[in-house]
């Protein structure tokens, strides 16, 4: 596909139509969401462990940065052994994190701010410390209790092999065997990640009426929405055959061989699906929860996560029925060249538009290297998903064959350069901070002039790197240890935020206790020490997301601008002309006023790496 030539499709106009009318009112379809990851934002109660509390008193930040909602990633009760996405009790806080009373509190203050509060949802699998698996491991095989998980005898004499081929996302098998009551090895049961998370059987309606019934807990506590964690995942194919990757890839929580497909998956069939991803029985899970939403006053919305390419296919997650949004992981995952951005931007409005959904856009998470270290990696940190690789764009192509070389690890070893997630990447070098930083401040502003819907990381409006250099014993992600220090895990992006400079754990915490180790990098990059500085990060996130308010970006339309040359993304939406400068030569800009720029303009060029906005002035 061609972006040039989709500038004008029907779909964009459609969309436009239907977003000025029946749509008005529905929040979501242009929000700015602010990712909360409870355990590193702020710590109430000195322990070093992020809580509710923190969140409370920190949430004037938030107003201020000028987000219309939070999500907040899971702080149900939990074990903790993948920070939270291992629940033990859905209806519950986890008293590391405080108390329901507490949600109710910050709920209400959020509330009072303007601020929507999403709530995340893990349905994919419990902790193997949930009572129902508790009571599945107590009871007999063939059981009631072991229905609500997938329970298999094992192959082979006495049934000692795993039912099947698959593999952990997190590394290993993705089987793990239980001793019965009687003491003999017994049943094997599924777990797409850790041992420590038992994946649900979604064919049994038990499963599915407990889970409506949380959402209705939440719902009724006055949540305005979920986060829905590994929604392309909660289905297997019938009898879970087995799959190998064509590839020869580790289980990812991508679809994989995407290489094959351009972004809107016209040019060849859906990419071949293994059986615990996008199965379409997902589908019919999320009509009904929509309906129990629609019960609701207040526009509650559903997000999906769902790792599944190519866009159009992923639009099926939100049909009018379904979901409300879906991560845009494709526009998190695409390299830093001008060419990929607009392919993906088209795709993304079209995909998403033909179904009469907003697009979302994302760039980074707590689950992927934080994009101002990822934008200057090699590569940066793209998956090797993009059609660009296949087109006639000698210069993409070339970055894209060069990512794909060795390179050389932080401990001298080499190995294939590292895709965007430490799920599925080896160590990355560590790459040239300033060049990170800047393609960071330049890719935000780009994304944030976007019509849809914006999620932000927390620690991203301060430019807050991936932190490399954890030590091995300080590190807590299980893909760490599930693969022996191989990957190195997610700790990275989720070092607790540095607020105050010169305060104990940089005001994280008022004891200095920090659940990873801060660096010292924090205390240049502390909120307190951008606040009010003309140029800082975070108040080009502050003036950003103000102007993008102030001119309804986020209901907006694009209009394509193609005469500023191929390295360059640039568009007029709603009277704002956007230009990112993402090749090596400085632009020359049209006259007019700038509005805001990622870098210091000293004169009438757009220096490399840098994004503006402007109010270009009509020839006369
Ligand atoms: C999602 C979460 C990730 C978690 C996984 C398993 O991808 O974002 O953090 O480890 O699901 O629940």
């Amino acid at each position: 596909m061609d972006p040039d030539t989709t500038l004008d499709t029907p779909a964009l106009d459609v969309q436009q139509e239907a977003t000025d009318t029946q749509y008005a009112d529905e929040w979501w379809r242009s929000a700015v969401i602010y990712q909360i990851y409870p355990r590193s934002f702020a710590d109430g109660n000195g322990d070093g462990m992020g809580d509710l509390a923190g969140i409370d008193m920190r949430l004037g930040s938030l107003h201020d940065l000028g987000v219309d909602a939070i999500w907040l990633s899971p702080f149900y009760t939990s074990p903790q052994r993948d920070g939270g996405y291992d629940v033990a009790d859905y209806r519950d806080v986890d008293p590391r994190f405080g108390t329901l009373s507490d949600f109710d509190a910050l709920l209400a203050h959020a509330h009072s701010l303007g601020l929507k509060v999403i709530v995340d949802l893990v349905p994919n699998h419990s902790s193997s410390d949930h009572v129902w698996f508790q009571e599945a491991l107590a009871a007999s095989p063939g059981s009631a209790e072991r229905a609500r998980y997938l329970f298999r005898n094992g192959k082979g004499p006495g049934g000692d092999e795993a039912p099947n081929n698959w593999e952990s996302v997190f590394g290993g098998p993705a089987w793990t065997r239980v001793t019965e009551a009687d003491g003999t090895p017994g049943q094997w049961y599924l777990h797409l990640f850790d041992s420590s998370q038992p994946d649900f059987d979604w064919t049994n309606r038990w499963v599915r009426d407990e889970f409506i019934g949380i959402l209705r807990f939440w719902l009724d506590r006055g949540a305005d929405g979920f986060r829905v964690d590994v929604a392309h995942g909660l289905v297997k194919a019938e009898g879970l055959p087995d799959w190998t990757a064509e590839d020869g890839a580790a289980t990812t929580m991508s679809m994989g061989s995407a290489l094959e497909s351009d972004l809107l998956g016209h040019a060849q069939q859906d990419p071949a699906t293994p059986p615990y991803w996008a199965q379409d029985g997902v589908h019919e899970i999320y009509r009904e929860w929509h309906q129990v939403l629609a019960e609701y006053e207040g526009d509650r919305v559903l997000c999906a996560e769902a790792w599944v390419e190519p866009l159009a296919r992923l639009a099926r997650w939100v049909r009018d029925d379904e979901m409300h949004q879906a991560f845009n992981f494709s526009y998190l995952e695409t390299s830093w060249s001008a060419t990929a951005l607009r392919r993906v931007i088209a795709a993304s409005l079209e995909a998403f538009g033909d179904v009469g959904a907003p697009s979302t856009w994302v760039l980074s998470n707590h689950d992927v290297i934080r994009h101002a270290t990822r934008l200057a990696m090699p590569g940066h940190g793209a998956q090797v998903t993009e059609a660009a690789v296949s087109d006639d764009q000698p210069d993409d192509a070339h970055e894209l064959d060069e990512a794909l070389e060795p390179v050389e690890d932080l401990d001298g070893t080499t190995t294939a350069a590292s895709l965007t997630s430490p799920l599925a990447s080896d160590h990355p070098t560590a790459p040239d901070p300033v060049l990170g930083l800047r393609r960071a401040r330049a890719a935000t502003t780009l994304m944030l002039a976007l019509p849809g819907s914006a999620y932000l990381y927390q620690g991203e409006e301060l430019g807050l790197p991936e932190v490399l250099d954890i030590p091995a014993d300080r590190r807590e992600d299980p893909v760490f240890f599930r693969t022996d220090g191989e990957r190195m895990g997610r700790d990275g992006c989720r070092v607790p935020l540095p607020w105050a400079a010169e305060s104990p754990a940089y005001g994280f915490s008022t004891t200095g206790e920090s659940w990873l180790p801060q660096p010292d990098l924090w205390r240049e990059l502390a909120r307190d020490a951008q606040h009010g500085v003309p140029g800082s990060t975070l108040e080009l996130y502050r003036a950003t997301l103000a102007e993008r308010s102030r001119r309804d970006m986020g209901t907006g339309t694009i209009e394509w601008l193609t005469d500023y040359g191929a390295d360059v993304v640039a568009f007029v939406n709603n009277g704002v002309t956007v230009i990112a400068n993402v090749g090596e030569f400085a632009v020359e800009l049209p006259v007019g006023d700038v509005l805001l720029s990622s870098e210091a303009l000293s004169e009438a060029a757009l220096p490399t790496d840098t994004t503006v906005w402007l109010l270009v002035t009509p020839a006369e």
